[in-house]
């Protein structure tokens, strides 16, 4: 439970027709917190964004702002001019027949006349476009228009704001310098965020907490390393890397794997059990001629950078080649087919029964 919280959901369900598109879905925000919602494609993020906003009339459960009701299932609805909340959409939905200013200050009535010139120059300073501000939306770039749709929405100093897939539009780099200055500056105004995105780096790098939804089902809440280091399923784990699988029965509290032994946990003997092992997980050693109880064959090595990639082949319990990646930092780059020593780091191994 939150204190006082800026936003609660609770066991919220929307129909379009027979597809359930969220189902059951109870999240409270904290003030000044930034919760990210990821998922893939369709599982209901937007939904539940444009329900809280009041794009969306609610169906079943109940929506709060800052603890009063916004949204409940017996039909009552606030128009979302009076939910307190700033939007973000993908396209920025800026006025193309206004300047940057005027989309700035539009609908605006917080401030009057010099107040309002003093707030909007120094936000247009704060965002690095204080000189495009008498410009037209066509005359600016993707990422200029980023930053006059987050002005337009800071401006008023909401509450609340709620973004959705906002940086989906933008190239690489510049899609990291946005989502930088975008984390400060929300984390400066105070308000809590939601955020939609469909990426889990942006998600770890954005959130305080990170809701993970797959087909209108919420997976699993949480802290953005709770999730990475104790996913709650093997959607969850794949959700965040490539993960290599082994498949396994439990026996004596372990599972006896090509490349290792390993711990099963609290799973029964004799379940079926999949495992799913994080490349950085795999940890690789060169070899001077001693034998080793595990060990893999490397196939290709390339360097990418902060981490290097080895392809590898193990030999499966039934004869079969297995293909595995390892993921070691920095350099490191064997030679095709050489020997090498495997350990498995079990804080990235997780261990699921078969479904
Ligand atoms: N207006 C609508 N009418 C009918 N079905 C809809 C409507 N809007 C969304 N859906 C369906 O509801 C489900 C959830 O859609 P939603 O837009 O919330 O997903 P999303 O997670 O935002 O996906 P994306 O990452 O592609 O934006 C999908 O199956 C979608 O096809
Ligand atoms: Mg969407």
């Amino acid at each position: 439970m939150i204190a006082d919280p800026a936003l609660e959901f609770t066991d919220v369900y929307h129909y379009y027709g027979d597809i359930c598109a969220v189902q059951g879905f109870s999240l409270e925000l904290a003030k000044g917190e930034l919760v990210c919602l990821l998922g893939p494609s369709g599982c209901g993020k937007t939904t539940t964004l444009r329900l809280a906003a009041g794009l969306e009339l609610l169906q079943h459960g109940e929506i709060r702002i800052s603890g009063k009701p916004v949204a409940k299932s017996a039909g009552f609805s606030l128009p979302p001019e009076q939910r307190d909340i700033g939007l973000v959409f993908q396209d920025y939905a800026l006025f193309p027949h206004l300047t940057v200013i005027e989309n700035v200050a539009f609908g605006v009535r917080k401030y009057r006349g010099e107040e309002m010139a003093d707030e909007i120059s120094q936000l247009l300073r704060t965002l690095g476009i204080a000189d495009l501000a008498n410009r037209y939306p066509h005359a600016l770039s993707g990422g200029q228009q980023q930053r006059v749709a987050l002005a337009r929405v800071l401006l008023p100093k909401p509450n609340l704001i709620m973004l959705d897939e906002p940086f989906s539009g933008l190239d690489a780099r510049l899609r990291d310098q946005i989502r930088d200055d975008t984390l400060h500056l929300l984390k400066q105004s105070g308000a809590a965020a939601l955020l939609v995105t469909h990426d889990s780096e942006e998600a770890m790098f954005m959130g305080d907490r990170i809701a993970v939804m797959k087909n209108g089902v919420t997976e699993q809440i949480g802290r953005p390393e709770e999730i990475y280091c104790k996913p709650a399923n093997a959607f969850v784990t794949e959700f965040f890397s490539e993960v290599n699988r082994v498949n396994g029965f439990v026996k004596n509290g372990k599972v006896n794997t090509t490349i290792g032994m390993i711990d099963s946990g609290n799973i029964a003997g004799g379940t079926e059990v999949e495992i799913l092992i994080r490349p950085e997980a795999l940890r690789l050693t060169r070899l001077t001629n001693q034998s080793v109880e595990f060990g893999v064959q490397a196939l290709e090595a390339r360097m990418l950078g902060y981490s290097s990639l080895i392809h590898l082949c193990a030999d499966g319990m039934d004869g079969e080649k297995i293909h595995l990646h390892s993921r070691m930092p920095g350099r490191f780059l064997p030679e095709q087919n050489e020997r090498l020593r495997i350990d498995i780091d079990p804080n990235q191994t997780f261990i699921f029964p078969k479904v």
